[in-house]
């Protein structure tokens, strides 16, 4: 079995940058944010994407790709993927406007050869290995392999005006991570066919363009709470807890 990862990190990470000038005091803490973007902020001694990277290699994944932006490719590979040894990474390459362009940049570049391709957030440092291998072992009977926890939260509807619309089960209710895993055939045909549609809005994941684009159905697969996307300040807080608590 022939795997790769595509490792995401060609966000402007807006929701940090925004927050951390709204609300300095947060940080009250030990993160480096020199870097502007989130994905290259030192968390506990390394950059968020570093940990990423890392985790895949450590999982055995054969196949590396980083996607980031096209001014940050020097960057990734001098202080980064070859600063800390990260062999397995075979290409480094620009992403795109959305996610799912960036996506589709990482696509290219993935061996042929490969049986099933993880894609990930640059931005969740804290992925474990147990997470990659649960994924690699239900896409390799189902096809897809989502990484997903039972909402904690009761979960509610609104509208615009800011009243509850509805209150759906929260039994039924799941909070989507990545790693996200498909056969490659099958995340292949998927993006092929929204090219097709050109009528991509309101994607913000993988799976939501296999569910819309494929007759395949998404497997919810074991994620871990700890597993957060490193999304505004306190979200830096609680990834340096984790991953100081982390064995390297
Ligand atoms: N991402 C990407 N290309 C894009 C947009 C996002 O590779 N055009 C990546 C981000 O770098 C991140 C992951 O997708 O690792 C999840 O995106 P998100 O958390 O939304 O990050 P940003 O888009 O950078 O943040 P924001 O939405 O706050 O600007
Ligand atoms: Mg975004």
């Amino acid at each position: 079995m022939k795997t790769a990862a595509i490792i995401l990190a060609a966000g402007k990470g807006t929701r940090m940058y925004q927050g951390i000038k709204q609300n300095k005091q947060q940080l009250a803490f030990s993160v480096d944010t020199r870097q502007q973007k989130k994905q290259y902020m030192h968390v506990a001694g390394y950059p968020i994407v570093y940990y990423a990277l890392k985790a895949f290699e450590q999982a055995g994944v054969d196949q590396l790709i980083l996607v980031t932006g096209a001014e940050d490719v020097e960057y990734c590979r001098n202080e980064i993927v070859e600063k800390y040894h990260i062999e397995r990474v075979t290409h480094i390459l620009a992403g795109g406007k959305e996610r799912y362009d960036s996506v589709m940049a990482g696509l290219e570049a993935v061996d042929p050869e490969v049986d099933y391709l993880l894609i990930h957030d640059g931005a969740r440092p804290c992925v474990s290995r147990k997470v990659i291998e649960r994924c690699l072992e239900d896409v390799q009977k189902y096809k897809t392999a989502v990484a997903a926890v039972p909402v904690k939260d009761t979960i509610k509807r609104g509208d615009q005006a800011g009243f509850a619309v509805d209150t759906p089960n929260r039994s039924e209710l799941y909070q989507v991570q990545t790693p996200q895993t498909f056969a490659l055939a099958l995340i292949r045909q998927a993006y092929e066919n929204m090219k097709q549609e050109k009528e991509a809005v309101g994607i913000t994941d993988d799976a939501m363009v296999v569910e819309r684009y494929t007759d395949t159905r998404i497997r919810l697969t074991e994620g871990d709470y700890r597993n957060i996307k490193v999304t505004t300040p306190e979200d830096l807080m609680l990834a340096e807890v984790f991953l100081s608590l982390k064995e390297q």
